[in-house]
């Protein structure tokens, strides 16, 4: 194994920054970072008591994220529904059991093998989209669970979630399937598609959506 091999597994298994001397052969220190798991906990503690915005009056919990922190990939949904809100994970309603189906027949990957997480953490009233300045008050939660995620591909569920990750209004007929880079880090790729409601809504979508989820198995390297 070679120098930056060793550096890339050490930093897989939960190594922050890797020093190592110049022309020697092998790692020379390796300075731990607590693991993922450890740094969304803190993260969630930070905020399960949020009020930066009106639906901390209406919500249940505030619902955070499920699946694997070591996952290539991250899917990010609009906001929690009522059974996300009961049950404090996201996409574990109708939409988020056609997800789950997606995942393993496209993928081949069982949902617990990736992370999926939403834009707005908190349920907004009556299912409403979540307004600019709710999905702003959240989107400092988002992006450090990415920084401390570190995808390699962010896959948006419809243009509520492309939007809140890239930051500009879109259109998510004309821009799914096509790839984009994160802008708080750019080697991370960002691939829009539909959100999984509107292939409910809208079956004849449901051939487009496998197409994305093959582009995204294909950049995602799994
Ligand atoms: N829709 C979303 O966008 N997120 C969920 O968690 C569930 C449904």
């Amino acid at each position: 194994m070679g120098v930056s091999e060793l550096a890339r597994a050490l930093r897989e298994i939960g190594f922050g920054e890797v020093y190592m001397r110049e022309g020697l052969r092998k790692a020379k220190t390796a300075v731990a970072e607590p693991p993922k798991e450890e740094l969304l906990r803190s993260l969630f503690d930070s905020y399960r008591d949020c009020k930066k915005c009106d639906l901390h009056k209406s919500r249940s919990q505030v619902v955070f994220c499920d699946g694997d922190p070591r996952s290539p990939i991250v899917f990010v949904g609009e906001a929690p529904g009522e059974e996300e809100d009961r049950q404090g994970k996201p996409f574990v309603g109708r939409a988020g059991q056609y997800l789950n189906k997606k995942i393993e027949e496209v993928l081949g990957l069982r949902r617990e093998e990736v992370y999926i997480t939403n834009v707005c953490k908190c349920r907004p009233p009556g299912n409403r989209k979540p307004l600019p300045q709710e999905i702003g008050s959240c989107f400092p939660y988002l992006k450090r669970e990415l920084e401390i995620i570190k995808p390699r591909v962010i896959c948006c569920l419809g243009a509520t979630a492309g939007e809140g990750i890239l930051g500009r209004k879109l259109s998510i007929t004309k821009v799914r399937g096509k790839v984009y880079s994160y802008p708080f880090d750019p080697s991370v790729q960002v691939l829009l598609t539909y959100h999984p409601a509107y292939i409910l809504r809208n079956p004849k979508a449901d051939g487009e959506f496998t197409e994305d989820l093959r582009t995204l198995k294909e950049i995602a390297g799994v």
